[in-house]
């Protein structure tokens, strides 16, 4: 049995339809239930439904052998697992972002709300930037708009959180998508299955 972390919601449902088509179907996890768990045991494939940044949880532990998680997560929390592949989807940027009207006069340590403090941390020390970190878990945007911080690290997708919110980019930091990781010791022991999911699924973003 292959044990398969996917993230919960809508990338988890694309990332589903390239394992269906690789030949891993499992029809029941398309009915709309709160189960979080799918089996098909003819094709020795099991799914789970977990939160997005707990998937290199699950894989690095061995609870699934292989899963699908950010690019963002896996540079924040950098699990001890090997990446495979590059799936081309979920992508965005992950940006530097503030309200227009900010100038960073490069006096005071810069106040950055984040959700990714290793990441913010890594690029602002990198650029030699004095910063007070303020780790937030989610609606990043509020922050600089109500005065907790000067500026935030966040995903950029389409924008339109930033624009709705008067908040604009100031500097990409990098780009973000889904990648394909897995247990390294199930890459050992289960190698055979492991890579011809990788192949299956590699054809499809021909
Ligand atoms: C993410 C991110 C931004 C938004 C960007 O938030 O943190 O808020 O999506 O998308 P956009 O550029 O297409 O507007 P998410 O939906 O994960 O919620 P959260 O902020 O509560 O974590």
């Amino acid at each position: 049995m292959l044990n398969v972390a996917l993230p919960k919601g809508r990338l988890g449902e694309k990332v589903y339809a390239m394992f269906e088509a690789a030949g891993y179907e499992c029809p029941s996890i398309k009915e709309n239930n709160r189960k979080l768990v799918f089996v098909n045991e003819e094709k020795g494939i099991k799914y789970f439904l977990v939160k997005p940044s707990d998937v290199p949880i699950y894989v690095e532990r061995g609870a699934a052998d292989i899963g699908v998680a950010g690019k963002d997560i896996l540079l924040e929390y950098q699990p001890n697992v090997y990446e495979l592949l590059d799936l081309n989807l979920g992508k965005c940027n992950m940006a530097v972002a503030g309200p227009k009207e900010f100038y960073d006069d490069g006096i005071k340590a810069l106040r950055v709300a984040t959700k990714f403090p290793n990441i913010a941390t890594d690029y602002y020390t990198k650029i030699g930037r004095d910063i007070d970190i303020i780790k937030l878990n989610g609606s990043i945007e509020i922050a600089p708009i109500v005065g907790l911080s000067d500026v935030i690290v966040d995903i950029v997708e389409t924008g339109t959180t930033l624009k709705e919110n008067n908040l604009e980019v100031k500097t990409t930091i990098l780009p973000i998508s889904a990648r394909f990781i897995a247990n390294k010791s199930s890459f050992k022991f289960k190698g055979t299955q492991i890579e011809q999911i990788v192949q299956a699924i590699k054809e499809q973003l021909k």
